[in-house]
């Protein structure tokens, strides 16, 4: 990485990002392993500086979205101004050309071909277009999970009421034992009748890391479809989808991106553009072009454009780093809190079966008065959850989280479950 770092210019306007004054902290770094890398408080404390953080609490939730670094956040702004000036000549020159080549530039991020990829505005609509968009008849199923997001749990109901599909629910494990056992839950919840399995990629209650090629291998000997819900795991963990072998793939780029809020993406295989049914009309597209899924009318064409600037800061940084970082904070604090009397860990115990997000839970304390005590009490920003099998305070450190936040937190949970 040269000390101009990843300038780039955009339809003519200058939008470069700049690694200034960490360029030489990532020169030392260039060729440490990340696995090294990633307990180099140095290193990190360089990118906690790209961020402007509100100094009242720590915040240890940032599953819900992800704090932009002020250059992506300065780059996303010149942009707004940018289309404010051009108005509609911007939108009847520039725009497609230009939200092409982010659509391409996601499409290499995410391994696969931009004829593959649409923006979208979240994961939401990324995976409501797939399940409503499915040419439903009376009797077909469709397999989930209790502990998927209720957005899409909602939306395949939908369904149920509008067409008399049925949906299979199986309950996943906090802790398993190896991969059969979670693609044998979900194998048995499949009948003949099953056309459609839902899977996250990461649950985002407890950061439980799915097997997703090896349940998509088990569903396709089966005939039956996949559809992972990779909102937390685009940009948090180092994977192409193409090697997931799944259908369709829906994540949200204001998570782990770190791109501004409303933008996501929807993969959808060469071979199942065809069949599914766009929400929209649009008659400018073939069935077999992904685009007919797109047509969602004016909106704020600056969101698509600055993704381009979160790539960059990604890029910097680099997924491999990112990830060994992402799950070395969470195994710091986890492992000092394992096996306490009180309390209890909602995410797996094999360190590969998660990363940045973690649940936990004190016994006797409900979960949203745990997120009140630790707010008011210790000033740690959490979210309580309370849905199927995961009762405890969501934990989701971020780049700029430092293990002496995570060192305050671990005090103040064992203050907590031992009063
Ligand atoms: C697993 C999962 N799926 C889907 C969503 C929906 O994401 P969005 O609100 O960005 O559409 C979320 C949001 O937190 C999530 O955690």
């Amino acid at each position: 990485m040269n000390k101009r770092g990843f300038l780039r210019t955009l339809g003519g306007a200058s939008v470069g990002l700049s690694l200034g004054d960490v360029a030489p902290l990532f020169a030392e770094a260039q060729g440490t392993p990340p696995a090294d890398l990633a307990s180099d408080e140095r290193f990190w404390a360089g990118i906690r500086a790209k961020y402007k953080l509100k100094p009242d609490y720590i915040n240890l939730e940032n599953g819900y979205y992800s704090m932009q670094p002020q250059e992506v956040l300065e780059a996303f702004i010149a942009r707004v101004r940018e289309v404010n000036t051009e108005a509609s000549y911007y939108m009847r020159t520039r725009q497609y050309a230009e939200k092409d080549a982010v659509r391409a530039r996601l499409a290499g991020l995410a391994g696969c071909s931009p004829d593959e990829l649409i923006i979208t505005r979240n994961t939401t609509e990324s995976l409501d277009t797939v399940i409503a968009g499915f040419d439903w008849k009376a009797g077909d199923e469709a397999v989930m999970a209790e502990q998927d997001y209720g957005a899409m749990l909602e939306m395949f109901d939908l369904q149920a009421r509008r067409y008399g599909m049925v949906n299979r629910r199986v309950s996943l494990p906090l802790d398993p034992k190896s991969d059969d056992e979670i693609v044998s839950l979900y194998a048995g919840a499949i009948t003949p009748r099953t056309r459609l399995l839902m899977v996250c990629h990461m649950v985002n209650i407890s950061g439980h890391i799915l097997p997703v090629r090896k349940i998509a291998d088990m569903a396709h000997a089966r005939g039956v479809q996949v559809m992972v819900d990779g909102a937390h795991a685009f940009a948090h963990l180092e994977f192409a989808i193409p090697d997931l072998d799944c259908d369709y793939y829906g994540a949200s780029l204001h998570k782990w991106l770190g791109a501004n809020l409303g933008a996501g993406i929807l993969y959808v295989r060469r071979d199942r553009i065809e069949k599914l049914w766009p929400i929209y009309g649009d008659k400018n597209f073939a069935d077999g072009d992904i685009r007919k899924l797109n047509h969602t009318g004016t909106h704020p064409v600056h969101t698509d454009l600055a993704i381009m600037n979160a790539i960059d800061f990604h890029e910097s940084v680099g997924i491999a780093r990112k990830e060994a970082r992402l799950r070395h904070l969470q195994n710091y604090w986890t492992r000092q809190v394992r096996g306490h009397a009180r309390i209890r860990l909602n995410t797996p115990t094999d360190p590969s079966r998660s990363c940045a997000i973690a649940n936990v839970g004190i016994e006797g304390i409900a979960p949203r008065d745990l997120a009140k005590t630790l707010l008011e009490k210790h000033r740690i920003w959490t979210v309580g959850i309370e849905t199927a099998n995961v009762h405890g305070v969501r934990i989701t450190p971020h780049l700029f989280t430092t293990t002496a936040e995570l060192d305050t937190f671990v005090a103040a949970l064992k203050t907590i479950a031992t009063a």
